[in-house]
């Protein structure tokens, strides 16, 4: 597989669940996921939020508590990708639909979560954005602007526009590896990523994941297997290939 990729190359990693599912913490759609136990229409949506808050709020204070209380750690997978952004002299950037911390933790610094993040709220009055790691409820007040029932999770939801698009197809245009690790490829524009740098040309894609996403098709080269094995062995040959170009 024709791999070469210059060492001051531009790398684009796309993450979703699957990377973070042996750190402890569920996916969406494979079996027993999140959707599998909560319908989305009820608790991630903009609708959802207004005909119903409480429910929307219990459901990202449960996911929030279980960062908060269990401290699910960053696996072999979000380590390597660290790895890569520390040792690559190019560009390494990030983006994931993950809302949890782990790529931070993991000491990425060079991430869009273009779904948002469940350690940030924001208010919807005074558009302020704040760190949050305790439940929120539908009466507990702004701390800036002291409006009540104005506090939402930084979350995406299903119908609203995910963040930064702009910086991320800027940096899929500079792509020379795409890399997607751990998503189903069910959702968009994430899932048009491929088919964005594939038009775009002259960027290698890869897809790491556990089964084939619905876009394995498109992806130039595909492996498979648990992404605390197949990431760091992918990492691994990256860096060794510029080693020996060097
Ligand atoms: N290693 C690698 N991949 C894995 C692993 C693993 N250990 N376990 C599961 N996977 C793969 C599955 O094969 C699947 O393709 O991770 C993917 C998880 O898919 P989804 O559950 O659909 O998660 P994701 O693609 O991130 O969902 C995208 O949908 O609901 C929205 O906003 C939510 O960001 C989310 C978006």
């Amino acid at each position: 597989m024709n791999r070469r990729i210059d060492p001051d190359g531009t790398i684009v990693i796309l993450t979703g669940a699957g990377i973070s599912r042996e750190s402890g913490l569920d996916t969406f759609r494979c079996k027993d996921g999140i959707w599998s136990k909560v319908d989305l229409e009820d608790v991630a949506t903009p609708e959802a939020f207004v005909r119903n808050p409480k429910m929307v709020q219990d459901f990202y204070n449960a996911r929030r508590a279980q960062l908060v209380d269990e401290k699910p750690q960053p696996n072999p997978g979000h380590l390597a990708l660290a790895k890569l952004e520390k040792n690559w002299p190019g560009r390494v950037l990030i983006v994931t639909q993950n809302i949890d911390n782990l790529h931070e933790l993991a000491g990425n610094e060079n991430i869009i979560h273009m779904h948002g993040e469940l350690m940030k709220v924001r208010c919807n009055h005074c558009k302020t954005l704040l760190i949050w790691e305790k439940g929120l409820h539908i009466d507990t007040a702004c701390p800036d602007c002291h409006s009540t029932g104005s506090l939402r999770p930084h979350i995406v939801w299903f119908g609203e526009i995910p963040l930064q698009m702009e910086d991320i197809y800027e940096a899929l245009e500079d792509a020379d590896l795409f890399i997607s690790i751990g998503t189903s490829g069910n959702v968009y524009p994430a899932a048009g990523f491929v088919q964005a740098v594939k038009q775009i040309g002259d960027c290698h894609s890869v897809e790491l994941n556990l089964d084939p996403s619905n876009g394995a098709t498109l992806f130039d080269e595909t492996i498979y297997g648990p992404a605390s094995e197949v990431v760091p062995e992918f990492v691994d040959t990256l860096l060794s290939d510029i080693k020996n170009q060097t």
